[in-house]
């Protein structure tokens, strides 16, 4: 959406993955203030956002605006972002494009104008908008009617907003998404283990013509530290969102979480890859059998390559720097993003990757000059 937000992927904490209804002010202000005391706020990360059950089930009758739960938000939603303001950061908020939300809270079908103008005063600057209860909309132009309708309402306020469509993936949002919202759920809801990770990865990866600054496909939010998986994996998790340009939105317990997870979650290497400027999503060049190897052009020319391995046994996966689209060069340099080490290559470009593991590399020409040359956006691969 051109609306000068989101020139790349938004960054930052939503608390359903880890929390449900179960979300507040304590945490919301909590979590804020880890984000400066940890380092996240340095690294990038930006938007605290509140998730459904942030409500009470009536609109205030006199104005017909959402009312925040007394008990949960006892300042209410203005208190909570003048809180998250003052430490420099956002706040981001939850409703949906139907008659209810998902939890049964009131929806916003009909109420555009009013709840985003109330979105706006309380200081909100990021929406995510739900499909739940939505009165039966099932064609594609229901869905963009619904969606369009919230994207003007916001717009009329004035307040700049980043607006993130929740249809998950029903309606290909993807052929449309890019006018109407800043990203887009390509999928059902993520959840914490392998085989969830693996499909939304593969459902994902066929979409990268359409990701660009202020439009991104969203896999879905972050579930890195909630234990349902093993690091290795949790790696891939963070790594491949990288390499598609995806928001980085933690969706773990902070207060909680080990430092295995803080690692995964501030790798400067890889949030570079997920934050270039250049916005473009990784190409997949290729995928033999669960062996799958991505490229993503970066604004300085180089390229990031993520080697995936998507089975139960470790392999060798590999590629070239041609293949990768790189132009023809004596030599390059290779920075594994994990590892945090440097090689040099003649063109080869491989790993033993573990089972269900992924190996980044950043590779620049050495020595020679530079002329970007992003792959072709057609490279006629298959994939599931
Ligand atoms: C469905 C969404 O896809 C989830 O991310 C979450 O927002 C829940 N609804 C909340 O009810």
């Amino acid at each position: 959406l051109d609306n000068g937000l989101a020139r790349t992927p938004p960054m930052g904490f939503n608390d359903w993955n880890a929390f449900g209804c179960n979300v507040s002010e304590q945490l919301i202000k909590q979590t804020a203030d880890f984000f400066v005391s940890s380092g996240l706020k340095a690294a990038g990360y930006q938007y605290v956002n509140i998730d459904d059950c942030w409500m009470t089930h009536t609109r205030d009758p006199q104005t017909g605006r959402l009312v925040p739960d007394p008990v949960k938000f006892p300042d209410g939603i203005s208190g909570t972002a003048d809180y998250v303001h003052s430490l420099g950061l956002k706040l981001g908020i939850y409703e949906d494009a139907g008659t209810a939300t998902c939890a049964g809270y009131p929806g916003s079908l009909g109420h555009e104008t009013v709840d985003a103008q109330t979105f706006a005063d309380w200081g909100v600057d990021y929406l995510k908008y739900d499909n739940c209860n939505n009165a039966g909309s099932t064609t594609q132009q229901q869905y963009i009617t619904r969606y369009t309708t919230m994207r003007d309402a916001l717009a009329a306020t004035g307040r700049p907003i980043v607006y993130s469509l929740c249809e998950w993936g029903v309606n290909q949002p993807w052929t449309w998404g890019a006018d109407v919202g800043n990203l887009w759920r390509t999928t059902g809801d993520i959840s914490d283990n392998w085989n969830s990770l693996k499909s939304i990865i593969e459902q994902n990866l066929p979409l990268y013509p359409d990701a660009k600054p202020g439009a991104f496909n969203d896999p879905d939010m972050l579930e890195v530290g909630n234990g349902g998986m093993t690091d290795t994996e949790y790696r891939t998790h963070f790594a491949i969102w990288s390499m598609l340009s995806a928001p980085l939105l933690i969706g773990t317990d902070l207060r909680k979480a080990s430092a295995a997870t803080m690692a995964i979650l501030t790798n400067k290497n890889l949030i570079a890859v997920d934050q270039d400027p250049l916005a473009k999503q990784a190409v997949p060049i290729s995928d033999s059998d669960g062996h799958v190897v991505l490229a993503k052009p970066l604004s300085n020319g180089d390229m990031a390559v993520a080697l995936y391995n998507e089975n139960d046994v470790a392999a060798r996966i590999g590629t070239t720097a041609a293949a990768a689209g790189l132009t023809k060069a004596p030599a390059y340099t290779e920075l594994d993003l994990w590892q945090n080490t440097t090689t040099e290559t003649a063109g080869t470009i491989s790993a033993v990757v573990p089972a269900h593991g992924t190996v980044v590399y950043r590779i620049a020409k050495a020595g020679a000059t530079w002329s970007a040359s992003p792959p072709a956006t057609d490279l006629g691969i298959d994939l599931p």
